[in-house]
């Protein structure tokens, strides 16, 4: 289904192109890709895109919107269809969309788009995203289930699922989760009607076990790019690749952590090939030509003749142990001014990062966050130095505190059993707060153990960890992280 999802999105998602060449070229393209597809391929791409797109309407929702897609290409796209219904068809969908009754996904943003009229109107409903869903909420069902259900209703199993996959894992590029979700579709219709569907299950499930695995990673750091843009994601793979190798060199760090978010800045977003694992395996490839003579883990990873296995396996290398370096530099008050792209200056962020190896990534985008309010207020005031001397150390003060209870607390959790970790929790909060009950006292250990137990990773799910995600935050912690204060 490669081909499928292609440009159905043009509906459902807009692009520039779409904007300068206007109608006719969604019209085109739309009519074209339900012509060469036909009918239930362009189908199952409506449900993709458009739970990708909405990730929190409900299933209902959904299918009225792909059946009024539906409806319109098949209405429309046949040759000798009249050349003004595709607009007017299109044009009473967005009204009908703006009725505050209509059956379709909700979004907060959908009362400003129908302010405008017209092609604006239909442009703007179409760029709206659900932001994504940071726990799946997908459950995989028994083989036995799944065939029992597929047999009772093939199209109803086959959509509900395509809905359910795509919603879950709606940051993964386009044609990663097509693929994938036809892989599994065509698995099930063949191995429940399979003379020994257990075998069929188990040699088809262990050949799609790179696509499953795609579309996971694929999501996680596609909905991070998203979240963060092109050059916070640079400063985050800073981040995890010098925590994960404490080894590696700036120059290789930064090499790679570049690469890495020009290749999701161009591959997250692709929607016509397979761009998404092509880039992934060079980039993969550079990785392991910088690290694997440096890294014991890297090389270990790297030995895996299967390239996107050995991406799968960098991926998860949890943190590296902090090692014991000497003190660093710390930029001149000077240089801060000079360089306006502190504190996203890679070279201070790489020495911090491979001394706290355990800090979660949100305690970096505070420190990202408060530094840059403190350098931009400082280098625009009259006297620079005199701000910097007041609000430097407080800064100082205040993230490394920070970074050391992070990095002390997850560390604690990665090398202690569960168990003796809550214990250890309990006998801190009991010293701190001598006359907290027993019952307050669980309440602190439970908060604070969720909390480790989901963030205390990398690739931890960035908003429930507190990455802040707007620029020009105020210092004020407002998550869970507030809690290490
Ligand atoms: C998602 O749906 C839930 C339940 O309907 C709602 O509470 C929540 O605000 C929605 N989130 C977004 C981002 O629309
Ligand atoms: C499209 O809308 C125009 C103006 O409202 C109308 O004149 C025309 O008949 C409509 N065409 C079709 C095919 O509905
Ligand atoms: C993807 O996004 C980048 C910018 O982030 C943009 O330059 C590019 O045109 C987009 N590609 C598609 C296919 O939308
Ligand atoms: C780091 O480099 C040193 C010296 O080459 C080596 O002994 C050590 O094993 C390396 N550490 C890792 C984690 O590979
Ligand atoms: C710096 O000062 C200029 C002029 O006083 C002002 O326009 C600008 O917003 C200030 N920038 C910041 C980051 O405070």
């Amino acid at each position: 289904m490669k081909t499928v999802t292609i440009t159905i999105l043009l509906l459902t998602l807009t692009t520039s192109h779409a904007m300068v060449r206007g109608r006719d070229y969604m019209k085109e393209k739309v009519c074209q890709e339900f012509n060469v597809l036909g009918k239930e391929k362009f189908r199952a791409g409506a449900i993709i895109a458009s739970s990708r797109k909405y990730s929190n309407a409900t299933y209902e929702e959904i299918m009225n919107v792909v059946n009024e897609i539906l409806s319109i290409a098949e209405k429309c796209c046949p040759e000798g269809a009249d050349p003004d219904c595709y607009e007017n068809e299109s044009v009473a969908l967005s009204a009908k969309s703006c009725r505050e009754t209509a059956p379709f996904p909700k979004h907060p943003g959908i009362a400003a788009c129908c302010t405008e009229v017209g092609l604006e109107r239909k442009l703007c409903l179409a760029a709206l995203k659900h932001p994504p869903k940071e726990f799946p909420t997908y459950e995989e069902i028994t083989d036995a289930t799944v065939c029992e259900d597929f047999a009772r209703d093939p199209q109803g199993f086959a959509d509900r699922y395509l809905y359910e996959y795509s919603t879950d894992y709606s940051s993964a590029p386009l044609p990663v989760l097509a693929a994938s979700t036809t892989s599994y579709l065509s698995m099930v219709t063949s191995c429940c009607t399979s003379a020994q569907p257990t075998m069929c299950f188990l040699k088809e499930k262990f050949s799609r076990r790179s696509a499953v695995m795609l579309t996971k990673v694929s999501n996680k750091i596609c909905s991070h790019y998203d979240l963060l843009g092109k050059e916070r994601t640079k400063f985050s793979y800073i981040t995890k690749f010098a925590q994960k190798s404490t080894n590696a060199s700036l120059d290789d760090v930064i090499a790679l952590a570049t690469d890495a978010s020009e290749v999701f800045s161009r591959t997250c977003n692709s929607t016509t090939d397979d761009s998404f694992q092509r880039e992934l395996l060079e980039h993969t490839t550079k990785i392991c030509s910088k690290l694997s003579t440096k890294d014991q883990r890297f090389d270990g990873c790297c030995k895996d003749a299967n390239t996107l296995r050995a991406y799968f396996c960098i991926y998860s290398l949890p943190w590296a142990k902090s090692p014991n370096l000497p003190d660093f530099q710390t930029p001149a008050d000077e240089d801060l001014c000079k360089n306006v792209m502190f504190p996203t200056n890679g070279h201070y962020l790489f020495e911090i990062a491979r001394r706290y190896t355990y800090a979660p990534e949100a305690l970096f985008s505070v420190m990202f966050e408060s530094s840059k309010n403190v350098v931009t207020s400082c280098c625009n005031d009259t006297d620079p130095k005199a701000c910097f001397a007041v609000k430097r150390p407080q800064m100082k003060a205040q993230i490394f505190n920070l970074l050391e209870k992070g990095n002390e607390l997850c560390s604690e959790y990665t090398h202690l059993t569960f168990l003796e970790f809550k214990k250890k929790l309990r006998e801190t909060y009991r010293k701190a707060l001598p006359e907290a009950t027993e019952e307050v006292l669980s309440g602190l250990v439970e908060q604070r153990s969720t909390f480790a137990s989901t963030c205390c990773l990398m690739n931890a799910p960035p908003i429930y960890c507190g990455l802040q995600i707007k620029t020009g935050v105020s210092q004020t912690c407002s998550s869970d992280v507030c809690l290490l204060h």
